[in-house]
């Protein structure tokens, strides 16, 4: 870990905490993508917790899992109910992990109840109660009662004020799982002392929802790439015609003040300069083009960065010291505006730089290519990390103790068993 992380870090962690034979309500953010069947389609957010959990039950702490998954809107809805979490989790770590009905209440108490030291249980979908999103108080101490102490491994979560979150952790110590200490370790050192050159790479479809990272990022990075669709907002704001490219006009002001900032800030802002483009993202491979970013066909969208783009960012980052990259380039799904994303992957693997991927959809292209085990971190959360490098702070992190406060201190154990049995005093 480099020494810049470790000094930025203040939040309480396993370490600081005693858990053997304690009730560790262990919240974590296991909202994965379920398919139709109602079966998982990717569990690299259940796996990312794997260390907090395996580490936890070797330390003989009864643990129990917190989680929310889906939008219930505060309602049960059994298409969102935890079971096949439970069944994947405990494919992983090898041993069984019941449920509980809900999540409050005499059944969650129950379940914990008979949760032995080392053993795991996960508790019903925390979003089917409406107090888990209100932060209800009341609901905040039905969750409270269940435990001794919070471990929040749930990065993904951290930018919702939400009852487990925050208002679990005004009633309880809650300490960083060891995936949240990792996030905010690279995201951390991301921000605060990066390997330069330091380069930002951002695409994605929507300009809007990455302005606050843009502009947080500008005074920040050395250079920033942009692709995607949102870079037609930006190519707009530069003069050119993108023909019918996904464009924001309420964002075209907003990305000149960005160009005009990354000027101010000595920032290398690159754009693309050719794209591969097509009457829609459905059309026949024979309809699909190639221009310069100056002569896009009235009739045509861009779906993709070009070879050229890819070409002029290789050395940039090839060179670099660190990368952060959020949001795919192209419409990555389709293979044929794949190439642009892997280039770009390629280019910056055949470097040195640390590397930090963020948000769902890159990790899914990434992983798509085969190529997302080949960097350094990836990130679980999506808007948690956005928030993050916003330079935001996120109310699940401000939730948690610092090293070194009293609470932490180890509980008090059972009152010591006397060397000789005390004699009952005599009647007066
Ligand atoms: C996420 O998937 O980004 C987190 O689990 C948060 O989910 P939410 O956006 O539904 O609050």
């Amino acid at each position: 870990m480099p020494a810049a992380a470790r000094s930025r870090r203040r939040e309480a962690g396993l370490d600081d905490v005693e858990v053997a034979g304690r009730r560790v309500l262990l919240r974590v953010d296991f909202n994965v993508p379920l398919g139709p069947d109602g079966r998982l389609r990717d569990d690299t957010r259940i796996r990312a917790s794997l260390p907090t959990i395996e580490e936890l039950r070797r330390r003989e702490a009864r643990t129990v899992v917190l989680t929310h998954l889906g939008r219930p809107q505060g309602r049960v809805d059994p298409a969102l109910g935890v079971a096949p979490l439970a069944r994947r989790l405990a494919e992983l770590i090898g041993a069984a992990v019941p449920t509980a009905p809900d999540c409050v209440g005499e059944a969650a108490r129950r379940a914990v109840g008979g949760t032995p030291p080392g053993g795991v249980v996960l508790l019903e979908n925390l979003r089917f109660h409406p107090g888990e999103e209100a932060n209800d108080p009341a609901f905040a101490r039905a969750l409270a009662d269940l435990g001794d102490l919070v471990v929040n491994d749930a990065f993904g979560a951290a930018h919702r004020a939400h009852a487990s979150i925050v208002g679990l952790a005004e009633r309880l110590p809650a300490v960083a799982g060891r995936l949240m200490a990792e996030e905010l370790d690279r995201l951390g050192a991301l921000l605060s002392d990066p390997a330069r050159p330091l380069v930002a790479v951002v695409g994605g479809s929507k300009l809007s929802t990455k302005l606050g990272l843009l502009t947080h990022l500008m005074g920040r990075v050395d250079a920033l790439c942009l692709g995607g669709a949102m870079a037609s907002t930006f190519l707009v704001a530069a003069g050119a015609e993108v023909g019918t490219s996904l464009t924001e006009p309420d964002a075209v002001d907003r990305a000149a003040d960005l160009v005009r900032s990354a000027t101010t800030h000595g920032v290398d802002l690159r754009l693309p300069v050719d794209v591969v483009v097509a009457p829609e993202p459905g059309a026949p491979a024979e309809a699909i083009g190639h221009c310069d970013v100056r002569a896009i066909p009235a009739d045509r969208m861009l779906l993709d960065i070009g070879r050229a783009t890819v070409a002029a960012w290789r050395p940039l980052l090839a060179g670099a010291g660190t990368v952060v990259w959020n949001g795919p380039l192209g419409l990555y799904e389709r293979p044929a505006f794949a190439a642009g994303t892997r280039g770009v992957a390629e280019a910056i693997l055949s470097g040195h730089a640390t590397t930090v991927i963020g948000g769902g959809d890159l990790a899914a292209a990434l992983r798509q290519l085969g190529l997302l085990q080949r960097f350094d971190h990836v990130s679980t959360g999506g808007g948690a990390t956005l928030e993050f490098l916003e330079g935001r702070t996120l109310p699940g992190v401000a939730a948690l103790r610092q090293v070194g406060d009293p609470a932490l201190r180890p509980p008090r154990g059972p009152a010591p068993v006397p060397a000789t049995p005390t004699r009952p005093a005599p009647p007066p």
